[in-house]
């Protein structure tokens, strides 16, 4: 493993103004995605609405990496260009989602734990010579009555570390993601303890497993109530706590923080990366990698129709401005009305 060059992949990923396009969506959930806009999932569908974002010109200026599902890596746009030439002469480092999506947990009722390590070591080699320098793995925890367990973030944990060390012998950045869910009917405070405890037993899992905090990117949620809580929080209170349980939490060596938006509103997580970075004095750059806060706009505008192209593409490239705005602490609401 080359560390130094691991750390600088890492540092490029979070670099000023900047932060990751999550274009990663298993074929799945991105056809719930196109069902929402009326559009068919088909291969050379998807390829098309991708390669769109890719070529979308000034809005890849604030997009540092991108996540790409297994299908995308291997696809080429209309006119030949493999799709990984587009994002790197865009400016941007691709990347691979590498779990393979998660199973019911045994004896423990609605939970789940992500899969995928088995053949994992023979996958990477073949990712990093299609151009892939980072990587992504998922976990998901929810919270209800009685969970998360114990056993639920232990596994999941030990799972997301097991991974990250396969990808940094592979010479591949890992994007460690311990996501807690937002969909519950929690508050704040239980939404914040049980980050908490993701974290803490998280970055344990790495240390045992010998990780490098110098070669990777935490892509954390961010501290907030539940959807169907029915409470809100202010930006100012969702910013303060997401900043001081990350504190606790994550050692300086973690080169950057990259958050996932998780169901929050386009605006919302926009102003909620805004005000984490004005509180300043962090020891980590902290920036988006967001999948629908990023994508919603220009998917909407689009609606698979070609004379609509360059509209979603000026959604798409609003959306990454004023994200590259918030991730330097340099976003204005107001901002958003005169682009509307
Ligand atoms: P969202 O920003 O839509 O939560 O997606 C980010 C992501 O990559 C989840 O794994």
């Amino acid at each position: 493993m080359n560390l130094d060059e691991l750390n600088k992949v890492a540092l490029a990923m979070v670099a000023p103004g900047r932060g990751i396009l999550a274009a990663d969506e298993s074929s799945g959930t991105i056809k719930k995605r196109f069902d929402a806009i009326g559009v068919e999932s088909t291969e050379d569908v998807r390829r098309d609405y991708r390669e769109m974002l890719f070529r979308s010109g000034d809005g890849m200026k604030h997009i540092s990496g991108v996540i790409l599902y297994d299908e995308t890596i291997w696809q080429k746009g209309k006119d030949g260009t493999p799709l990984v030439d587009i994002i790197k002469k865009a400016g941007a480092i691709p990347g691979i989602k590498v779990d393979e999506g998660s199973k019911p947990l045994p004896n423990c009722p609605g939970e789940v734990v992500t899969i995928g390590l088995d053949k994992l070591a023979d996958r990477l080699p073949k990712y990093y010579a299609q151009g892939a320098r980072f990587a992504k793995w998922r976990a998901v925890i929810d919270i209800g009555a009685g969970i998360p367990t114990h056993t639920c973030i232990y596994a999941n944990a030990h799972a997301l570390a097991r991974y990250a060390a396969l990808c940094q012998a592979a010479q591949i950045v890992p994007i460690v993601e311990p996501e807690v869910l937002m969909d519950g009917g929690h508050d704040i405070e239980r939404c914040f303890k049980v980050t908490e405890w993701v974290l803490k037993e998280t970055f344990q899992q790495l240390y045992h497993n010998r990780v490098a905090l110098e070669g990777m990117v935490l892509k954390p949620n961010m501290i907030v109530p539940g959807k169907k809580s029915g409470s809100k929080a202010s930006v100012e209170e969702v910013a303060a706590r997401s900043v001081k349980i990350l504190k606790a939490c994550v050692p300086a060596a973690v080169p950057g923080i990259a958050f996932l938006s998780g169901g929050q509103s386009d605006e919302e997580a926009t102003a909620h990366l805004d005000a984490m970075n004005r509180i300043g004095n962090l020891p980590w750059a902290l920036t988006f990698s967001y999948g629908r806060a990023l994508q919603h706009a220009p998917q909407t505008t689009w609606r698979g129709k070609s004379e609509n192209v360059a509209a979603a593409q000026r959604a798409f490239s609003h959306r990454a401005k004023m994200n590259g705005l918030a991730a330097m602490g340099q976003w204005k609401a107001d901002l958003e009305k005169k682009a509307a």
